[in-house]
């Protein structure tokens, strides 16, 4: 079932509760990467331009809980907020509960819009506190979520204020439904063939991914460091290369059950190594099959690029999640570029693609290739539970369209 989004509600002169996700990288008061909000605008907009009072709420990183902390402090985001809507954004308080906000949000004019201060420099909001959500409860006449990428978790602002809310109209942002849209509908019933690349650090990240969309794609095609994990399943030397040696069981499993269910699936085969991780490192060597003692697996190698690329040229359907390699690092960037490459050219053949995950949706923006994808997730951890099938409570209990 869809669910009911923030346009198809008359939003003039309410107050709207908005849960955004701006948990942005900051340093020094500077944001690094501000996509998060940008992909907010949509639905702020959509608010503000039809007469509502738009009321943000997010979080940013992981403090304490015990209070304030002026470098988790969401003021740097409200800032660039104002600029890219092009007008003012208040930011009342220090306390996204105190009376100063409270009466900041009650002095509001329609068409205006207000970001509360970091939700969890209170600790209720990570333990999920009915009486916290209550208070936040008593700014909104609608709430809406279009925090997709905390969608996956239980806070306080995303399951506890909605059902606080029970009986005012509870919706989804445009940012949410279009993520649930690529990441979770288009998937249930892809043109094939149907391509799903993954890399990155962790096979512990992947294994639920892995799982729920083997039996529904063609291919699958393992990279990253991720791949060392199933490189010693199979029976291969892998050198000084990281390796998940509580999951190789499990890696070896899925390659069985990719056998018993002629799912073509391909496991890096030859990988560009050196001793040490470093952008300026002296002995690169291409191994193929066996990596040699004391070298370190940093990228997929030639052979395993065109491979790749042959499979993802042919795709209609592509996910990606995760980096083929070390790709901030000159000398190993090169296995992610080329994926990224081909899922472009694929998609300028017809694909529909769909970039997840942090470090995917970086090295994407990095070779500046996002245009020529279908869309690009903003959610890390969200993404990978959608993908891997879960379904989340911050999204269920939301109104049906
Ligand atoms: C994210 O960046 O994945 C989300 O904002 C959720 O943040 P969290 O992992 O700290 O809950």
């Amino acid at each position: 079932m869809s669910k009911k989004t923030i346009p198809n509600l008359d939003v003039a002169g309410k107050r709207v509760l908005i849960r955004v996700d701006f948990n942005v990288p900051i340093k020094d008061g500077v944001i690094g990467d501000d996509r998060r909000i940008r992909a907010a605008l949509p639905t702020i907009r959509s608010v503000v331009e039809r007469g509502g009072r738009a009321i943000l709420l997010s979080h940013l990183g992981r403090p304490e809980g015990a209070g304030y902390e002026a470098g988790f402090s969401l003021k740097p985001v409200a800032e660039r907020l104002s600029e890219l809507l092009g007008k003012p954004v208040g930011f009342p308080d220090t306390d996204c509960v105190s009376e100063a906000s409270a009466a900041a949000v009650k002095a509001m004019g329609d068409g205006e819009a207000l970001l509360l201060e970091n939700l969890r420099f209170h600790a209720e909001e990570k333990k999920g506190d009915g009486a916290f959500a209550a208070k936040l409860a008593g700014f909104g006449d609608v709430y809406v979520n279009d925090a997709f990428g905390t969608s996956h978790r239980p806070d306080a602002s995303m399951v506890a204020l909605p059902k606080a809310m029970q009986g005012k109209p509870r919706v989804s942002g445009m940012l949410v439904d279009k993520e649930m849209r690529y990441l979770s509908k288009t998937l249930a019933n892809p043109a094939r063939p149907f391509v799903v690349v993954l890399g990155g650090a962790k096979v512990s990240d992947k294994i639920g991914v892995i799982e729920n969309l083997m039996p529904k794609s063609d291919a699958t095609l393992i990279g990253g460091a991720m791949a060392y994990t199933f490189v010693e399943a199979l029976g291969k030397r892998v050198g000084d290369s990281r390796v998940e040696r509580d999951k190789v069981v499990v890696a070896k499993k899925l390659i069985d059950e990719a056998a018993r269910l002629d799912h073509d699936m391909h496991v890096a085969s030859d990988h560009v190594c050196s001793t040490q991780m470093s952008a300026t490192s002296g002995d690169i060597e291409v191994f193929e099959d066996h990596i040699k003692d004391g070298f370190i697996g940093l990228d997929i190698g030639p052979k395993t690029q065109s491979e790749f690329t042959k499979v993802i040229r042919s795709a209609k359907t592509i996910v990606w999640n995760g980096p083929m390699g070390v790709f901030e690092m000159l000398p190993f960037r090169v296995g992610t570029k080329v994926v990224a490459k081909a899922i472009a050219d694929a998609t300028d053949k017809g694909a529909t693609s769909v970039v997840g995950g942090g470090d995917s949706a970086a090295a994407i923006e990095a070779f500046e290739l996002s245009d020529r994808v279908t869309h690009v997730s903003t959610g890390g951890g969200a993404s990978l539970e959608m993908l891997a099938g879960k379904k989340f409570e911050s999204v269920e209990l939301l109104d049906e369209a």
